[in-house]
């Protein structure tokens, strides 16, 4: 076989290169490790920038989206008791839109079947040989075949424990990370939010964040131990934690139900670079890793697109390679500023067990002027709705 795109990885990052790439009328092929049900089974943060949006519309995907999406222009922020509002578009000219990851997922699998697009599902031991010359190819096992497709370029879509990055030889590549000394226990469940906009909460007993999906759809998540396991944390018991750690007034107006999805998160920064290593091209969580404080995963991965499209665009539009060579620095000079908002955001609003009094004072102070300084606020709204690409 034989494509231009070879896309490792059918999630959203994979699936929106290729639905951009098709629109210019670049073939890829999408391979995917997991069945298309274990990707839709996927529950992630539901929070999406203009830019992906913007993306999306370009794609051709955006109609659903518009449609149940809903426009978020504010946040709440919650500490001591006390509850503030940061206003987006009192500091920007942008909003969010709530919308499901995995509602984008679907999205983009329907655009795909509808353009003829050709993704293979549950293959296996995929590699990725020869990228670091101009005949790379890709070699996995389909129904108990082993499979070759010779490409121009391969995107390396395949999140954080795929293939891609670890195809980038060690000596080429330098990795950045954090790990935070605890997790996100979160709970989705078919209840009204308890809030029109979202409330992140910074309490003694640990962070809280109030989410939603839609009008009966609600997602709310608790810092919990990384060593917890879900299954020993009751419905009644997670409910119980998430009142005492949010204002009394949201306290008194949850309305609980039974979960129907129940998972922890580990919370992670990670950076890989460089992004490029000859023609294969990391994208999203095979690059990057954020904690899902201010939900940057997906719009992050996002952004890579982006440049990779724009990149793909001028080399098969023009001729011209340079927005492909200059993709990884690109891609990564707004990554890291992501980053920094991502670990901003985690820092100010989870408790650390190893927490002295001096660094919850800093913390309290941070808060404190967030709530308190218009130049503060006007800094939180920029990232959280988005840098521009
Ligand atoms: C979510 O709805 O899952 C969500 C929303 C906002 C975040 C993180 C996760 O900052």
């Amino acid at each position: 076989m034989r494509t231009q795109v070879v896309i490792v990885g059918g999630g959203p990052s994979g699936l929106l290169l290729g639905q951009l790439l098709h629109k210019a009328g670049i073939e890829s092929i999408v391979l995917e490790r997991q069945s298309r049900a274990h990707v839709l089974g996927r529950i992630r943060a539901g929070v999406l920038e203009r830019g992906l949006v913007d993306l999306m519309g370009q794609a051709g995907v955006d109609t659903r989206m518009k449609a149940e999406g809903f426009v978020h222009d504010g946040t709440l922020i919650a500490y001591d008791n006390d509850m503030f509002r940061v206003d987006f578009t009192a500091h920007t000219d942008a909003t969010v839109l709530v919308y499901g990851q995995t509602e984008v997922t679907r999205d983009l699998y329907d655009a795909r079947d509808a353009t003829g697009g050709d993704t293979r599902f549950e293959v296996e031991n995929v590699v990725i040989h020869d990228a670091g010359t101009d005949a790379p190819f890709v070699t996995f096992g389909e129904n108990g075949h082993s499979e070759r497709i010779d490409c121009d370029f391969i995107a390396g879509c395949d999140g954080f424990h795929g293939v891609s990055r670890k195809t980038i030889p060690a000596d080429v590549r330098q990795e950045y990370e954090k790990v935070y000394p605890f997790g996100w226990l979160g709970i989705l469940s078919e209840t009204p939010p308890v809030n029109d906009e979202l409330i992140y909460a910074n309490s003694d007993r640990g962070f809280a964040l109030c989410s939603m999906r839609n009008a009966n759809l609600s997602r709310y998540y608790i810092q919990c131990d990384t060593s917890d396991d879900p299954a020993s944390w009751s419905d009644d018991a997670f409910w119980d934690e998430l009142r005492r750690r949010i204002p009394p007034q949201a306290a008194e107006a949850l309305v609980t139900g039974p979960s129907i999805e129940k998972s922890i998160a580990p919370l992670r920064s990670f950076v890989c670079e460089p992004m490029r290593w000859g023609r294969l091209f990391l994208c999203g969580d095979a690059a990057h890793i954020v904690p899902p404080t201010g939900a940057k995963g997906l719009n992050t991965a996002a952004s890579d697109v982006h440049y990779l499209n724009q990149g793909l665009r001028q080399f098969y539009g023009q001729g011209d390679s340079e927005g492909i060579d200059r993709y990884s620095e690109r891609a990564l000079a707004r990554v890291w500023k992501t980053q920094r908002f991502s670990w901003w955001f985690s820092t100010l609003m989870h408790h650390f067990p190893d927490q002295t009094a001096f660094d919850k004072k800093m913390q309290r102070a941070e808060l404190a002027l967030l709530r308190d300084s218009r130049e503060a606020q006007a800094a939180m709204a920029l990232s959280y709705v988005g840098l521009a690409y």
